[in-house]
């Protein structure tokens, strides 16, 4: 199978690359990235000499055009995907996140080619603590700017497979932790932060609830999906890893030897969605995935152990992540 993936570069897009590669011999992936400030060229390094990579946008209809015309299935990472940066500006999550989406689609119609759209579980908006989880009947409701061009570009898809016969499957996952992600999300912005001698901060008071899952166990449920899914099918991808943010904080600060109130209240996210969580059932019964980091203290051992032994990875992007926060307006309460 010759795959395109889109945003490569990024976080999960770089682990599902990884993970292609080194379990898929009969596959050949070429990377579409446009190397945003999130994508990294250094994430693919341990593949670089067997994987094809173009740095180019995906809202190039041209570019997409030629590219899809090659493959015979495209998997669709790319996303603008910070929350706090769609508050500040959210003209690049319209940009990418909608027209980007609707470019790849006009190209897997032309070309008749299998296309697999990675969502997320915010856009069926939040929950509060005693609802039952998302499950792929939830209404939509997304809450940001992010979210709402996520929630948009999955409408786009259902059209085009309505309308136009496109081969699609979608998937909504829940909140990634692992090796190569950016230092502006919660996970490895606190680790390296404590890394460095800083206080963890914590957005309020630090109730809201998200529900973990190791990314390795997101991008085999996307492999298994483009495989076995239902053409049109939408899958939840999520492995009850519910927990709130004050004892994820706890857990960082347990895990570098740190008391348990070690860290910085700080200003809350505008907006701030309380609870997410997936009930993965049709992901488990139909397609038989299980997730295989079922102990959250073992995966952020290992996430914590991946970026002290990976410093050169995420330093060029701390100090400047850290100063977008402060002039956000982000104060210690
Ligand atoms: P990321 O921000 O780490 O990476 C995004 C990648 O897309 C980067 O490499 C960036 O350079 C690239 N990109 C951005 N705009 C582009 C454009 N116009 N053209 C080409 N490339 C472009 O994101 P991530 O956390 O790896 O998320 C990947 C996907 O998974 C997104 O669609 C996101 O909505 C979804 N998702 C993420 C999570 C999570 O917890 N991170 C959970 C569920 C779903
Ligand atoms: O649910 C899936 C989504 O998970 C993905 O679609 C998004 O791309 C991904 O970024 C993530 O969104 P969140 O907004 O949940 O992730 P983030 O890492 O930004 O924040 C996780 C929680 O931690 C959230 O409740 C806000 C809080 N937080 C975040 C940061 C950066 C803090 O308390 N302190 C922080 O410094």
């Amino acid at each position: 199978m010759r795959l395109l993936v889109t945003g490569g570069a990024g976080f999960i897009g770089a682990n599902f690359v990884q993970q292609t590669v080194a379990t898929r011999p009969d596959v050949s992936v070429t990377v579409l990235d446009a190397l945003t400030y999130a994508g990294n060229r250094a994430s693919l390094d341990s593949v670089a000499d067997k994987i094809d990579f173009v740095h180019g946008d995906i809202a190039d209809l041209d570019l997409v055009d030629n590219l899809v015309s090659g493959v015979d299935a495209v998997v669709h990472f790319a996303a603008e995907s910070h929350n706090d940066n769609s508050l500040a500006e959210p003209w690049p999550f319209v940009q990418t996140n909608i027209v980007g989406t609707y470019s790849l689609l006009q190209a897997v119609r032309r070309h008749e080619v299998r296309y697999h759209h990675v969502s997320t579980d915010e856009v069926y908006g939040d929950l509060t603590e005693e609802d039952p989880a998302f499950t792929e009947n939830t209404a939509y409701n997304p809450s940001s700017p992010y979210s709402a061009t996520k929630a948009g570009s999955d409408l786009l898809v259902r059209a085009w497979t309505r309308s136009f016969g496109v081969k699609a499957t979608l998937s909504n996952c829940s909140n990634n932790y692992g090796p190569f992600q950016h230092v502006e999300k919660f996970i490895p912005r606190q680790i390296t932060n404590l890394i460095d001698g800083v206080r963890p901060r914590l957005y309020g008071a630090g109730h809201q609830i998200r529900d973990w899952i190791h990314v390795d166990d997101h991008n085999r449920a996307v492999f298994d999906i483009l495989e076995r899914g239902r053409i049109g099918q939408t899958y939840l991808i999520g492995a009850q890893g519910e927990l709130d943010n004050l004892t994820v904080v706890r857990l960082i600060l347990e895990a570098f030897g740190r008391p348990a109130d070690d860290f910085d209240h700080v200003t809350d996210r505008p907006g701030h969605d309380q609870r997410y969580a997936i009930d993965a059932s049709l992901l488990r019964e139909e397609l038989g995935w299980e997730p295989q980091y079922a102990d959250f203290r073992a995966g952020l051992a290992n996430t914590i152990a991946w970026y002290r032994d990976n410093e050169d990875w995420w330093r060029p992007k701390k100090a400047e992540t850290e100063l977008a926060y402060a002039t956000a307006g982000e104060k210690t309460l």
